[in-house]
């Protein structure tokens, strides 16, 4: 196979090539045969250029191109022409010329594809994954690639300009308290003892800077063995970093910029710097989120001080039990039916709530279920809270703060979805601050860590600690983007006797504590600096800016929701020797 040097990327031949010798390189999108003449879009990863086989011009070229099939690979000698005015291709950036072949090599055949490599196809995505190696033949999967190699590149660059130093930290590891299930791997030479694929390398980068290294980060994988969803893989990637000698404002700043330039560098765009802020009580409280989408309204308004004087047992009982009653206007909602009203209560229920109450606003007055159960004016000055017109339809959940912030959270952006309020175009980048430092597990009537355990409280909420854990405030901080957390971070623990008090709150034993972090508590000894740091997501963050809509179309082999590789059919059996090495015996609970 004698063929000469790829000269050019199909993409980049334009008129002023024209006449131009050129050998490309690239596979066959399509091939058209016009009795005399074939046609053949050739495709690499820089775009598209038709080929032309003439039997005039080379009628060997033309004898060979008859026998090529999608996906084959070629290599392709000829000039650039051209074309006549009335063939340009308008939506082609190469559609003003072609190449005439003079010399064709066949360097590659492919079979028939299972499916068209066409950015626009209908296809399962369960074939795309088997089929990985075709499915990132699409030119939208491989932009979205670039894409992400070129906010590894901004982020590495800015980093580095601002004296972080990227330090590899151990994959094989101990445990690490993200708080999801870990995967675990064997140990052959250690018997019964079993590594943790690191949550993140939280420990280590806390370790780093004990170890004077002051700006640290990594671009690195993170395990969870979670339930997964469309933005959670069991793999996934961290833009990890933690500093030292800082406070959470420096960190925000800093981040702020890093995220500028991303979005310059992905966008084009430039973003207004500060980002908002919210705290983690008023998310709650006006969107029932500690993530909110804040590209349209739909804010919830309290409304427990009204409730408490109607006559409505369902309210009154909740308020009494500690809850609240809170509520927000879905505006042109009133006209839903019965049953869709029926089928929206049904899904809140999924969130705890007992019920969903609501008032339909008209012309004529306000048509509800519960509406007799208010005083005159009542209803009025719900209406004016929430500031709801003729047309809206009013929804209310009574319970526990939580039950009330889980459930309508969710309604509210079910209505932003459904009514059209969100502007895709708009990146809404937020803080959110001032988290609990401990969250009640009622379940296992224990304090857990909001973030991990290492994050550090407010210094003036410190007395409260062992008297009112809940009222304790974290230097926590995460950011949020169009409604999904992209990071999350803190200010750390750097005295190992407040690391001690922490544990000691989540319930963790001294032994337990030195087992699992003894070697945390006994470098916070030996002359910790103040530090702390954030890791981005950098498959959610990819996919917002690519407009993907899961994190499975930013990752190149990605596993399905069962948490499986469909093209290499990882995980599967293992040989009964491999088993034998690492001492393990299966017992399997069917
Ligand atoms: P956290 O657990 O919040 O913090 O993780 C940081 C960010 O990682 C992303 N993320 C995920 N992305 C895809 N799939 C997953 N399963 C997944 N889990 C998390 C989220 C999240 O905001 N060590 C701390 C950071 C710190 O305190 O510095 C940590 O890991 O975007
Ligand atoms: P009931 O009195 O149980 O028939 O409920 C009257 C209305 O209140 C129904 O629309 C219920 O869905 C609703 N409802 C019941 N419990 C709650 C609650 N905790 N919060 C909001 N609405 C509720």
């Amino acid at each position: 196979m004698k063929y000469s040097k790829k000269t050019h990327t199909c993409g980049d031949l334009t008129k002023k090539d024209a006449g131009r010798q050129v050998t490309l390189m690239g596979w066959v999108h399509t091939r058209r045969d016009h009795g005399g003449l074939i046609f053949v879009d050739l495709r690499d990863r820089g775009g598209i250029t038709q080929v032309v086989f003439n039997p005039g011009v080379s009628a060997e070229a033309h004898k060979t191109a008859g026998d090529i099939r999608s996906e084959y690979v070629l290599a392709v000698t000829g000039k650039v022409s051209a074309r006549p005015e009335n063939t340009a291709n308008p939506n082609l950036p190469t559609g003003e010329i072609e190449v005439m072949s003079t010399e064709l090599v066949i360097l590659s055949e492919s079979k028939t594809p299972p499916f068209m490599i066409e950015d626009e196809t209908e296809v399962a995505e369960n074939l795309r994954l088997k089929y990985r190696y075709l499915d990132l033949r699409r030119p939208s999967i491989q932009k979205v690639l670039i894409t992400r190699h070129k906010i590894t590149r901004t982020v590495r660059q800015f980093l580095d300009s601002h004296g972080f130093i990227d330090v590899e930290t151990p994959f094989l590891t101990k445990s690490t308290p993200e708080g999801a299930r870990d995967y675990l791997v064997p140990s052959r030479v250690n018997p019964g003892m079993f590594f943790a694929l690191p949550q993140s390398p939280q420990l280590f980068k806390q370790i780093l800077m004990v170890a004077g290294f002051e700006r640290y980060y990594q671009i690195v994988k993170c395990f969870r063995d979670e339930d997964l969803r469309a933005d959670r893989q069991p793999e996934f990637t961290q833009i990890d970093l933690e500093m030292s000698f800082i406070d959470q404002e420096e960190i925000i700043s800093l981040m702020e910029q890093l995220l500028a330039g991303v979005v310059k560098e992905v966008k084009g765009a430039d973003i207004t710097l500060p980002f908002p802020r919210l705290t983690y009580k008023d998310a709650m409280n006006r969107y029932g989120s500690d993530k909110p989408d804040t590209r349209f309204g739909l804010e919830l308004k309290d409304i427990s001080d009204i409730a408490k004087e109607s006559d409505f047992k369902v309210f009154i009982q909740a308020i009494e039990l500690g809850g609240q009653v809170r509520g927000f206007a879905a505006p042109k909602m009133a006209g839903l039916s019965r049953k869709e009203v029926d089928d929206l209560t049904n899904e809140a229920k999924v969130f705890g709530a007992k019920g969903l109450a609501w008032i339909k606003v008209t012309d004529s007055g306000f048509e509800s279920p519960i509406a007799k159960f208010f005083k005159d004016g009542q209803v009025k000055a719900i209406a004016e809270r929430l500031a709801a017109k003729p047309g809206d339809l009013m929804m209310f959940i009574a319970d526990s703060p939580k039950v009330v912030a889980e459930t309508l959270g969710y309604l509210r952006l079910l209505m932003g979805k459904r009514l059209n309020l969100i502007d895709e175009k708009k990146l809404n980048f937020l803080w959110v601050t001032d988290f609990p430092l401990v969250e009640w597990n009622a379940e296992e009537k224990r304090w857990d860590a909001m973030h991990h355990p290492f994050t550090a409280p407010f210094d003036e909420d410190m007395p409260f600690m062992e008297s009112d854990p809940g009222k304790v405030r974290a230097k926590a901080y995460d950011i949020v983007l169009n409604g999904s957390e992209i990071g999350g971070g803190s200010i750390r623990i750097h005295r190992s006797a407040v690391q001690t008090s922490m544990f000691k709150l989540l319930n963790i034993e001294e032994e337990d504590a030195r087992k699992k972090f003894g070697f945390l508590l006994e470098a916070l000894e030996f002359g910790a600096p103040p530090h702390g740091g954030l890791a981005f997501g950098l498959d959610r963050l990819t996919a917002i800016l690519t407009n993907s809509t899961s994190i499975r179309d930013v990752i190149a082999f990605p596993k399905t929701q069962k948490a499986i590789c469909l093209m290499t059919e990882a995980p599967s059996r293992v040989e009964q020797k491999q088993l034998r090495e690492l001492s393990i015996k299966l017992d399997m609970i069917e």
